[in-house]
């Protein structure tokens, strides 16, 4: 006691000495060692053996946070390695499990209804930005329906007129826009990208007259619908911030301009259009209600934002990928020659599929640079883990992450290396899956021997055990898919046409990604430095 006291003694007097500033200041600091000391024993007392395991953390509701939030990737990785496949951390206070490999991504994709939600999760941010009765503020049931619209508006004809307008779309733009006049120079690709795919995606999906727009009022429209996008909106979507006013005065203007221009397309009796917009004003519930102008509207928004972004930094990818490969470039080119005929004919749906060596570029890009890294749900009901003695209780969020899968050793050799060539059945980088003809370029796409389900949208994989899988699985696979090939294999195949691209140093390097917003997307600025390939484009 005299011990304690002859320590404590001179502390209480230095204590009573200091200004009142300072006194709150060392009275918060002691507050904050004591939060953290309780947080540490928690953590190493407390563990729940019927829980995933914790990703250790110094402070509570910051959790893992910024190391998550910095490079998801990494974390999964580096957990993973000390944690096993199912392991939990905090993310802004929300005790967050991820469960990654194929098991992990079969059971939270292929949840059950009454297990697992997604609306919960993703409505505070998308029903701001798209508008309200559609995707996630709507029942899944409705959802589905939706789905189901849009999926039977992307047939193969749809697909056929596409091809044309994408490729029209990518010329026009390379010649009209001032950073690619003359015979070389550098540019900043990402920017660029955005706009191909925003003019290619819109003028395909949603016709003519909304792709005009673009040039005009839409394309602020839209960025301003974008800062809504942002992850602290996850916090802050309901709060009076500038951002916020913006996207919702960008919100209510957009979805006008799409339910007048639905309006005039009726009035003017339009017939035999391929897009989605076209298809839609066409299409009922299963109940008999026709789909009401405002839900168009907001699926219109909703189209461009899911894909514009996936693409945007998909097509983004694949450039400065081309550029960190010259070769493989130069072997596109030679592809085209090769099987299209040295005089290159104007590109149409037939012959993109006689070019593997350009759809193996956008699978590999995607395994490599999936541009959605973390999929999450609600816990509705507790979730037992089948072969552990984890059950998942429903104040926890779930996390899938698809991309780790694509990037393991055990299932890509040499995972690191963007080869394209390892989506052709005779690559000794071929993944199993491929080389057992499952799988890859030239595999048939639908009939892959796997057990079909039908969610409500058309037949996908009963299971999601499959380590690749950049557009989720489930009933809330992207339904996009195929779109997104036709429209990024277009767009490569013109540029490589048009263009040689390098590094602006010649090397093989490749820049890191920016995880900041909610789809991860090349860091900026990103410059290569491009030729043109003949004078016909100069
Ligand atoms: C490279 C391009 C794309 C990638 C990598 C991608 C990826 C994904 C992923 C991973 C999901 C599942 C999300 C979840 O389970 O929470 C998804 C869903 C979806 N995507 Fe895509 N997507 C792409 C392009 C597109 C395009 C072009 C469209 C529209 C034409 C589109 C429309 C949708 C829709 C409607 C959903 C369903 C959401 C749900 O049911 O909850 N995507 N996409
Ligand atoms: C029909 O179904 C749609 C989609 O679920 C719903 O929005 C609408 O209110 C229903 N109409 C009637 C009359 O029940
Ligand atoms: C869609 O349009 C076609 C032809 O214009 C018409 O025959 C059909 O009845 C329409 N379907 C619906 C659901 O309105």
């Amino acid at each position: 006691m005299g011990l304690l006291q002859d320590f404590a003694a001179p502390l209480v007097e230095g204590f009573s000495q200091l200004g009142l500033a300072s006194q709150i200041a060392v009275a918060v600091g002691g507050f904050l060692v004591l939060t953290v000391v309780l947080n540490v024993l928690n953590q190493v007392l407390f563990k729940n053996p019927n829980e995933p395991p914790v990703v250790f953390h110094w402070f509570p509701i910051i959790g893992s946070t910024i190391t998550y939030g910095m490079d998801p990737p990494r974390f999964f990785k580096e957990n993973r390695e000390k944690y096993g496949d199912c392991f939990t951390f905090i993310l802004l206070g929300k005790k967050t499990t991820v469960y990654v490999g194929p098991k992990g991504n079969d059971f939270i994709l292929n949840g059950k209804i009454r297990d697992v939600c997604a609306e919960d999760i993703y409505t505070v941010l998308t029903t701001p930005v798209f508008g309200k009765d559609v995707v996630y503020d709507c029942p899944n049931s409705k959802l589905m329906e939706q789905k189901k619209f849009m999926k039977v508006a992307l047939t193969t004809d749809a697909f056929r007129s596409y091809v044309p307008i994408i490729s029209d779309e990518v010329v026009s733009y390379f010649k009209r826009s001032p950073d690619f006049k003359g015979k070389s120079g550098i540019v900043n690709l990402p920017p660029k990208m955005a706009q191909i795919t925003i003019f290619t995606a819109s003028h395909a999906l949603q016709g003519k007259e909304i792709r005009d727009k673009f040039d005009e009022s839409l394309a602020d429209l839209y960025h301003d619908l974008d800062m809504g996008f942002t992850p602290v909106n996850f916090m802050l979507h309901w709060a009076p911030l500038p951002w916020n006013k913006r996207r919702d005065h960008a919100q209510r203007t957009v979805a006008k301009i799409y339910m007048d221009t639905i309006k005039a397309r009726r009035e003017r009796g339009e017939t035999g259009a391929q897009d989605i917009m076209y298809h839609l004003m066409n299409s009922s519930y299963k109940n008999g209600t026709k789909v009401p102008d405002h839900e168009i509207a907001h699926m219109m928004i909703a189209l461009l934002m899911a894909g514009q972004h996936s693409s945007s930094s998909t097509s983004s990818w694949i450039m400065l990928r081309l550029a960190s490969r010259p070769d493989i470039m130069e072997a596109l080119y030679q592809e085209q020659v090769d099987n299209l005929g040295a005089d290159l004919p104007p590109l149409t749906y037939e012959s993109l599929q006689k070019l593997p060596l350009n759809q193996a570029i956008v699978k590999e890009t995607l395994r490599l640079h999936a541009p959605i890294h973390s999929i999450m749900r609600a816990v509705k009901q507790p979730m037992p883990v089948p072969g552990t003695k984890f059950v998942i209780p429903t104040n926890h969020v779930l996390l899938a992450a698809p991309g780790v899968s694509a990037s393991d050793p055990q299932y890509f050799p040499e995972p690191d290396l963007w080869e394209p060539r390892r989506w052709f059945k005779e690559s000794p980088l071929a993944p199993t899956i491929v080389r057992e003809g499952k799988a890859g370029i030239g595999a048939p796409e639908e009939d892959d021997g796997e057990e079909k389900i039908d969610y409500g949208y058309g037949l996908v994989s009963k299971g999601a055990a499959s380590p690749y899988l950049p557009f989720g699985a489930g009933r809330h696979r992207c339904i996009g898919e195929y779109f997104a090939n036709v429209q990024l294999q277009t767009i490569v195949a013109m540029t490589v046409r048009m263009f040689k691209f390098k590094n602006v140093d010649g090397s093989n390097n490749v820049i890191g990604t920016d995880y900041a917003s909610l789809f991860s997307r090349p860091l900026e600025p990103a410059p290569i430095y491009w030729e043109k390939r003949d004078k016909e484009w100069e």
